[in-house]
């Protein structure tokens, strides 16, 4: 039985969907070039997660001691494991000094120098001159970077009129029948309207699926929305196997604590008290990629130098550090050490374990942001209508690892290249054509199979244990044996969603329904995420394969594009990697050994 839903629609030139920091920049880019523009957010824009971020953006301004974007170029690369498509991020570091200008005059409070200009911290792979030097390339404001950038992008869209839809719950793109996208259908949340919204060109800026693990640094929101509305629309997703885990996520709690205390001086240490990363590392040390220091915490752990009664976490110090530092510099991380780990880190070390945090996969995307379709005759072929930007996209400017201070530059840069492309593309008021009828019936009969069904196990039972089989069989080291039983737990996990329904038959704030459609979400991203990693026969970046330790570029120096069927089966083809930068201003950094 269909339920009769009010039924409520609206006609926008650009509808984004996701208010946090690509989605500002995107929307309040489009406003402000005459566009009539709608932002969707399932939480009040300024709780979106990248208010989470600490650590900084990065820029080669220069600040702080000599830099070039072409050394953050070659970082990044190297960073990405070569996987990274150099035409993208050729465009993202050039585009990182404007782009950083330009939040400054929007009024982000960075943290200053002594002359007055923006405060720039070192970071893990961040080099000059081609790694043979630190560069102090990420600009803070103080450990609450991606708050102050987050409630100045709000301020921005509140002053161009962008027009909020806040506490709205995106179900499914409205696709036409020759594949273009024509919107969204979304529920909101506080009345249990059906709204149905209607734009020329559709954004996703919906973040990244981290609440797919146990133990991550992400917000509950964070579910991948935008990525299962990609999938469930018969497009393909790229690069899922690489899940970024931060090396400190304070044990037991999962809370981030940021690489800038790295950056400003801190280490980590032992059971025997050892600055191991020295013999990981040897020139980076605790500033070397992410992937690397979280392998080499975890290969600490397993040969019995983890400390703690269990011996199963790792040490941060900063009890070194200037107090005047931290109070300045990270009063953000000290506070959280309090409340979540019960540390005063003027006196004590932080416990802290690698800790999932980003997803370097997601929605395949060109430079412009528009979502391509590589399974397509034409692999490069645009989807009409559909952009995707933020950790939601993979354009890919991370590869296989991003490098810390990266993802608050991607949200910014690309926010503003889909607003750019937007402008180009579309002339403000340009009449809709007629709607089709059944447009959004797709979303509406997903939340009507769960209001008619009575459930047989319980939504928070079903995410832990895909959250259990994710944690141990995705994990920062992997083996065939292991993502093979995944693959296999995974499928049985998702038939199981079948089994769900909703106790709670309302529509105005049924929370039973949403997780419920959040979970589907996750299940989406979870199932992509262990097949493309069972596939991949190497080790690349965050991808750590115990029976294939070396990366193979011969044969895998591709991107995974992978389609999930109704039935949870996953069809797997690959594509090239862009090894050539967009312009002749810089060199091409072909593939080789990664040391740090
Ligand atoms: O460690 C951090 O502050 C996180 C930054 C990032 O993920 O870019």
């Amino acid at each position: 039985m269909t339920k009769a839903y009010e039924i409520i629609d609206h006609e926008f030139d650009v509808v984004v969907i996701g208010a946090g920091g690509a989605g500002l920049r995107a929307g309040f880019g489009c406003a402000e070039k005459g566009l009539k523009t709608a932002l969707i957010s399932k939480v009040f824009p300024t709780r979106s997660h990248t208010v989470a971020a600490q650590g900084g953006i990065s820029a080669a301004l220069g600040n702080m001691g000599e830099d070039d974007w072409r050394f953050h170029f070659y970082d990044t690369i190297k960073g990405s494991d070569w996987l990274g498509d150099q035409d993208a991020i050729e465009y993202m570091c050039k585009e990182a000094i404007p782009a950083i200008i330009e939040l400054e005059h929007y009024g982000v409070p960075f943290s200053r120098t002594a002359e007055g200009k923006i405060y720039q911290r070192a970071f893990g792979g961040m080099t000059t001159h081609y790694g043979q030097g630190t560069a102090q390339r990420t600009c803070a404001a103080a450990d609450r970077t991606g708050h102050a950038i987050l409630h100045t992008l709000y301020t921005q869209a509140l002053k161009h009129r962008a027009e909020f839809f806040i506490e709205y719950f995106a179900l499914d793109l409205m696709m036409g029948d020759d594949g273009t996208c024509e919107g969204v259908v979304a529920l909101n949340l506080d009345d249990g309207t059906v709204h149905r919204f209607f734009a020329h060109q559709t954004i996703l800026a919906t973040g990244g699926y981290g609440r797919t693990f146990f133990s991550c640094t992400s917000a509950h929101t964070c579910t991948g929305d935008g990525n299962a509305m990609v999938l469930r629309a018969g497009l393909p997703l790229q690069d899922m196997e690489f899940v970024q885990f931060h090396p400190t996520g304070i044990y037991g709690a999962g809370c981030l604590i940021t690489e800038g205390v790295r950056g400003e001086g801190g280490y980590l240490t032992n059971s025997e008290g050892e600055r191991f990363m020295e013999r990981y590392a040897p020139s980076a040390k605790d500033l070397a990629s992410r992937d690397v220091v979280s392998r080499s915490m975890t290969i600490e752990i397993r040969e019995g130098r983890g400390v703690g009664p269990h011996k199963d976490h790792i040490h941060l110090n900063l009890m070194h550090l200037d107090a005047d530092i931290i109070h300045e510099r990270l009063p953000g991380i000290a506070e959280s050490a309090r409340i979540f780990a019960g540390v005063d880190v003027t006196k004590e070390p932080i416990p802290v374990l690698p800790t999932v945090h980003y997803n370097m996969g997601g929605i395949p995307t060109n430079v412009h942001t528009e979502v391509i379709n590589p399974t397509a005759k034409d692999p490069n072929a645009i989807v009409p209508g559909l952009m995707a930007i933020g950790e939601a996209a993979c354009v890919s400017v991370h590869g296989a690892n991003r490098l810390g201070s990266n993802s608050l530059l991607d949200l910014v840069v690309f926010g503003r290249a889909a607003a750019n492309r937007c402008a180009e593309l579309l002339t403000p008021n340009t009449p809709h054509k007629a709607k089709r009828k059944d447009a959004g019936q797709f979303g509406m009969s997903r939340m009507d199979r769960l209001l008619n069904k009575t459930p047989e196990i319980s939504t928070a039972d079903l995410r832990l244990e895909m959250q259990r089989t994710m944690q141990n069989h995705a994990a920062v080291f992997r083996t065939g044996e292991v993502l093979d039983e995944g693959v296999a737990q995974m499928k049985e996990v998702s038939a199981k969603y079948e089994w769900l329904g909703t106790v709670d038959k309302s529509l105005i704030w049924n929370s039973d329904l949403v997780e419920t459609l959040e979970l589907e979400n996750l299940l989406c991203s979870a199932v992509v995420t262990m097949n493309a990693a069972a596939n991949r026969k190497e080790s690349r970046g965050a991808h750590a394969r115990e029976d294939f330790p070396d990366r193979d570029d011969k044969n895998w120096l591709k991107h995974t594009v992978i389609r999930v069927n109704p039935d949870w089966s996953t069809d797997i083809s690959y594509r090239p990697v862009a090894l050539k930068p967009l312009t002749d201003e810089v060199e091409a950094v072909p593939p080789k050994a990664r040391v740090y």
